[in-house]
């Protein structure tokens, strides 16, 4: 995991400096918010918080470094006694590199301010450490501040480190690989005597840098107790964690920057990140107004420049009055945090006027918030924190909304000043990835074990790959006449034929009709022959309700983002799905076109068919063909367990979904990303026969010209690619990481997502990865298969689920690699099994002709029908895709 959510821009920042600002010195005598008159200089000076501890240094730099807001950085001679380095490598530059052009502006997070700070740097070769002495304990504020600078050996865009203290993990793997300069602020309690800050290059590389800053801070800053969500019980033990601050936002009101804050602090606009801002009006009063109660907030929770600003709805005239304002803040959604919301009532004009309720990650925070009993008085601060789990976390986002409440006596209305999002340390100590400060994972066995198995197990597939190799060479030696001689021997492997190929055209609807009657045995051919558009037959509201029993209650087979699925039986008996949407949800509106358009677009033997639709007085349904083994999650471990399924028929489901999305990838005119691949979207037929389905998210993205797109996150938590979710960018690569997620879930027969477990083992990627690295793979294999799996299939499988896994979406296998890998998987099972029936060795291939190898086109095993009637357009393309050279 990388350490960095924070990918920061130039380009927003150079915004947010040019932006007048109309805010002076705080606390002072202030012009009202809207003045843009200044006089800074006439001000007096911002009191400050005189921390106990303090220590604030320029590392690399020769002279001592002033800052903007009056403090002053030591220069590195002056405090190099505190650091213990084996080399002595400094970088210092005159002014920063220019920015990049070509940003990675997909970050919503905002940069930190430009500062001086960041011209010169200390670079370690191995690892070093400062030591600060603590002469009070209690929290601190620690500050790290890096940029890569030009040097002539290091190449600070390559270094990889970790930087922990004593008890935590701050950083991990952490990396700048662009020339923008990153800000980390950290809130801990130190309670030792000494403050160590160690920085520890990974293997071959080195550990750099630029600025250190660490200063205590009033012990009320945080409390040990804060409200749960959704609200029953609060939470205690809050303050035995470590935090990070992700984001802090000054709502309604400008940028502060350390000069406005009573302890260093940055607060930024909120912007971008306010996902209403039609609906919302800002709003505040002269700062020196505020008041902070007696032991209730103070100014160092936040200083009054936050409090004198917020955002309100906007005009009741123009909007409907009953909504709610919405902040929507990325975040990594591995950990949980703290939030903390600032609040003060500068909108009313007397008490009992406001109430409204605070809802966070969509569940009621604080039902009929009422600040004029909270605080009983107008203009008053008034802050309050929330814990919210991980698990809660849908999307990457952190999401704040307030609405009105009844109760008020004045307009319906709602408030927001501020907003902190605090990360809080995981189970490993770690504010960043799952190792502790010894650097173990987890708590991990000696790798060295590992390694050996590693090993031999490497070894046992390499011969079982020779003995393959020798035996696919035999047997083609011994193949059928009537296959042809010119053919090369991997083409020989690939059973295509261009009769083969998609349904993309539908030209021939009626036939494909009648195909598909042969293979569900029902009659559909009338749906199919009305229409040669492909997205099938138009159905009356009525039909649709005749066929579910008015939408009975009792026929719904799953719930989904869009609305409920009901079992329905058409009148001429075919037994189909009827997707009933949602028509108040804008959301459910999108995904219905969006599905209509990508079914309508595509046919394939692993894809749920479209039958119909309906779009009538409001009413929006789907309809789909009936897959009568339901959704694959149940037969892991869902309702459908009383017969689990065998090894090999999880591996030809697994083998068929990735088909499915194989396709989607590459077999259509453009690349389709799914973007919610998970158990529950993979449907079984009769047969069991896997069809991937829910293209209600999936999105179009052409591969040719552009590898990526750039979107708001969606999908499903758990299956959630992190990198995708880290840069908001699409690629396909997204896709194979939840399909790596869905091979572990049908190896394990456990959710993705487990809340109820111990929290290393809620995580299904992360618990098995990491006993599969241990070599505990025997640990993590669903009971109902133990001792039933080869072992070379169960490594080849692991292998492929590990590689989908890969942090990063150029070291993900495209999903054509992944199926071979899963075809691979399926052959060594066959050939185990066969040696154990047979002792023929050279049984070890399944015979060619019900291979299910490499064929891409949709119909690879001998019970699928015949498909002449698929036309000629993907052929070329398939033909590429099957390319299996270089493996
Ligand atoms: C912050 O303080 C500085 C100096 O006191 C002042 O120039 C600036 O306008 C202030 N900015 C805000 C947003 O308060
Ligand atoms: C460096 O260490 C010395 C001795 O431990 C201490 O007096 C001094 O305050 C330290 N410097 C800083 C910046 O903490
Ligand atoms: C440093 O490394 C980065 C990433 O590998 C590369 O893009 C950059 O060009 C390198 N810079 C120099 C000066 O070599
Ligand atoms: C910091 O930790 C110490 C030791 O665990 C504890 O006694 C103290 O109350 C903590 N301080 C705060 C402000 O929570
Ligand atoms: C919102 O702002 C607009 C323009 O400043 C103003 O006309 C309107 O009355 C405001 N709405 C509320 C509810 O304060
Ligand atoms: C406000 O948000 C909450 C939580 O997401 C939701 O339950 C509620 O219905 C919303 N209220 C309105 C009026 O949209
Ligand atoms: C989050 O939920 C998990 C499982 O329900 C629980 O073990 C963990 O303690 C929770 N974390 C917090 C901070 O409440």
């Amino acid at each position: 995991m990388i350490s960095s959510p924070v990918v920061v821009i130039f380009s927003f920042l150079l915004l947010i400096t040019s932006t007048p600002t109309t805010i002076h010195a705080q606390d002072g005598p202030i012009e009202t918010p809207s003045s843009t008159s200044s006089s800074t200089s006439s001000s007096p000076k911002t009191p400050k918080f005189n921390p106990k501890n303090k220590v604030l240094i320029a590392c690399g730099s020769q002279e001592d470094v002033s800052l903007p807001d009056g403090r002053t950085f030591k220069s590195d001679p002056s405090t190099v006694s505190n650091l213990s380095s084996e080399e002595d490598v400094k970088v210092n530059v005159d002014t920063l590199p220019p920015p990049p052009k070509d940003d990675v502006s997909s970050s919503k997070l905002p940069p930190p301010p430009p500062l001086p700070l960041y011209n010169s740097a200390r670079i370690f070769p191995s690892a070093a450490s400062y030591k600060f002495p603590i002469s009070q304990p209690g929290f601190h504020l620690i500050r790290l501040y890096f940029f890569p600078l030009p040097h002539t050996t290091y190449n600070l865009s390559n270094a990889v480190f970790r930087v922990t203290t004593e008890n935590f993990v701050l950083l991990h793997d952490f990396t700048v690989p662009n020339p923008t300069p990153i800000f980390k602020e950290y809130l801990l309690n130190l309670t030792t005597q000494t403050l160590t800050l160690k920085f520890s290059p990974k293997k071959n590389s080195f550990a750099f840098i630029n600025a250190i800053e660490v200063i205590s801070v009033p012990d009320d800053l945080i409390s040990d107790t804060a409200s749960a969500v959704p609200s029953v019980e609060n939470v205690e033990g809050v303050a035995k964690h470590a935090f990070e601050v992700a984001l802090r936002l000054n709502v309604g009101g400008p940028l502060l920057t350390p000069r406005n804050d009573t302890l260093w602090r940055t607060w930024y606009p909120d912007e971008e990140f306010n996902a209403f801002p039609e609906g919302t009006n800002k709003t505040g009063v002269n700062p020196r107004e505020v008041k902070y109660p007696e032991g209730g907030a103070t100014r160092f929770i936040a200083p009054s420049w936050v409090y004198a600003t917020a955002a309100e709805m906007g005009n009741a005239d123009t909007i409907k009055a009953n909504f709610n304002l919405t902040w929507k803040m990325p975040v990594d959604p591995s950990y949980d945090y703290l939030i903390r919301l600032h609040f003060c009532d500068v909108v009313s004009i007397a008490l009992n006027e406001l109430y409204f309720n605070v809802y966070v990650n969509g569940m009621m925070g604080a039902p009929s918030f009422d600040l004029s009993t909270l605080t009983s008085a107008l203009s008053t601060a008034y802050y309050r924190d929330f814990v919210i789990n991980s698990t809660t976390i849908a999307n990457g986002l952190v999401i704040i909304q307030v609405g009105p409440a009844s109760g008020g006596s004045g307009d319906p209305n709602a408030i927001l000043n501020g907003v902190e999002v605090i990360k809080m340390s995981n189970s490993a100590g770690s504010l960043s990835g799952l190792f502790d400060v010894e650097g173990n994972y987890m708590g991990a066995a000696s790798g060295s074990k590992t390694m050996k198995i590693l090993a031999v197990v490497g070894l046992v597939m390499g011969m079982v790959a020779l003995l393959l190799v020798v035996v696919m060479f035999v047997r083609w030696q011994k193949r059928p006449l009537d296959c042809p001689r010119n053919n090369s021997f991997s083409s020989w492997l690939l059973p295509l034929t261009t009769s083969h190929s998609s349904f993309l055209s539908s030209k021939s609807a009626s036939i494909t009709a009648s195909r598909k009657s042969s293979l569900f045995g029902s009659r559909k051919s009338n749906m199919f022959a009305s229409t040669n558009q492909g997205v099938g037959k138009f159905f009356s509201f009525n039909e649709l309700q005749d066929a579910s029993n008015n939408f009975d209650e009792n026929a719904v087979i799953g719930v989904g983002g869009f609305g409920k699925v009901y079992m329905g039986k058409l009148d001429d008996g075919t037994k189909v799905a009827i997707k009933r949407g949602n028509p108040q949800s804008e959301q459910g509106i999108n995904e219905f076109q969006t599905e209509i358009q990508m079914l309508s677009q595509l046919r394939h033997r692993h894809l749920v068919s479209l039958i119909g639709y309906c779009d009538e007085n409001a009413e929006m349904c789907l309809v789909y063909e009936f897959m009568s083994n339901g959704v694959l999650r149940e037969h892991l471990y869902g309702s459908k367990l009383n017969a689990p399924m065998p090894w090999k028929q999880r591996l030809e489901i697994c083998i068929g979904s990735a088909r499915g999305l194989h396709y989607l990838h590459t077999g259509a005119a453009h690349c389709i990303i799914h973007r919610d691949v998970k158990t529950t979207n993979i449907l079984l037929d009769e047969n069991f026969v896997a069809k991937v389905s829910d293209f209600g998210l999936s999105k179009a993205a052409c591969l040719m010209e552009q590898t990526h797109v750039s979107t708001a996150v969606k999908g499903s938590f758990g299956y959630l690619d992190p990198e995708y979710f880290r840069r908001q960018q699409l690629t396909e690569k997204s896709d194979v990481y939840s399909f790596g997620v869905v091979l572990l879930e049908v190896l394990t027969a456990r959710p993705a997502i487990n809340p109820a477990l111990p929290r290393d083992q809620v995580n299904l990627a992360e618990w098995a990865m990491s006993n599969y690295r241990k070599g505990l793979l025997e640990k993590i294999v669903d009971p109902n298969l133990q001792g039933t799996i080869s072992s070379g299939s169960l490594k080849k499988y692991v292998e492929a689920a590990e590689k989908c896994l890969a942090e990063y979406g150029v070291d993900r296998p495209s999903m054509g690699d992944v199926l071979w890998n899963l075809e691979y998987a399926l052959q060594l099972q066959e050939a185990s099994t066969k040696t154990e029936a047979t002792e023929d060795k050279s049984s070890l291939l399944i015979p060619l002709e019900t291979a299910p190898i490499m064929g891409i086109n949709g119909v690879e095993s001998s019970s699928a029908p015949t498909s002449d009637d698929h036309t000629e357009v993907g052929a070329s393309a398939f033909s590429q895709i099957a390319n299996f050279q270089g493996r």
